[in-house]
């Protein structure tokens, strides 16, 4: 496994993301610990795309919430609730949510004031949300379409692999 990625300087989205997807598979496959893969995930997507917040939030099924997971970026809202929040639509839904806006997404919930775009993916394992992937970027419309694709295809394969992983 390696510990460094390669991904090309002056590429587009959709390169970028070409080069990082068989890098992510390696870095995290045979890894059995759920939190170090959901740490290196976020870490790998900031070094490849420098967005200003990465990371996970986690269902609690005791709660009835989702909790703060391994992420990259500022420190952020612990605990988010139903119904309220880009995060939230994705876990209540189950659909990506892609924001261009966050102003424009009534009860988006601010954890940074600097962000002015957002995208969240729900991780699904058998149909149930068991985590969201929540990106955040400081331009307005700050994600492409190859990102929003790139972000399902990296929840997908967490996903898959879910079920395999302790912790
Ligand atoms: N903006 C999210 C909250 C999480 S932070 O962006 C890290 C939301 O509306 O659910």
């Amino acid at each position: 496994m390696s510990s460094s990625l390669s991904l090309p300087a002056a590429a587009s989205a959709a390169e970028k993301w070409a080069a990082l997807m068989p890098q992510f598979r390696a870095l995290l496959g045979g890894e059995p610990s759920r939190v170090a893969n959901l740490a290196n995930a976020a870490a790998a997507l900031m070094e490849a795309f420098g967005w200003h917040w990465i990371g996970f939030y986690l269902v609690d099924e005791v709660r009835d919430e989702l909790v703060l997971g391994p992420f990259q970026g500022p420190v952020a809202c612990t605990r988010l609730r139903h119904g309220k929040g880009v995060c939230a639509a994705a876990w209540d839904t189950g659909c990506t949510q892609h924001v261009p806006d966050v102003e424009a997404f009534p009860g988006h919930v601010a954890c940074s004031a600097a962000t002015r775009s957002e995208v969240v993916v729900p991780i699904a394992v058998a149909g149930e949300v068991v985590a969201v992937l929540d990106v955040d970027a400081v331009e307005l419309d700050g994600f492409a379409a190859a990102d929003v694709q790139g972000l399902e295809a990296v929840a997908a394969w967490l996903a898959e692999n879910w079920a395999a992983w302790e912790g």
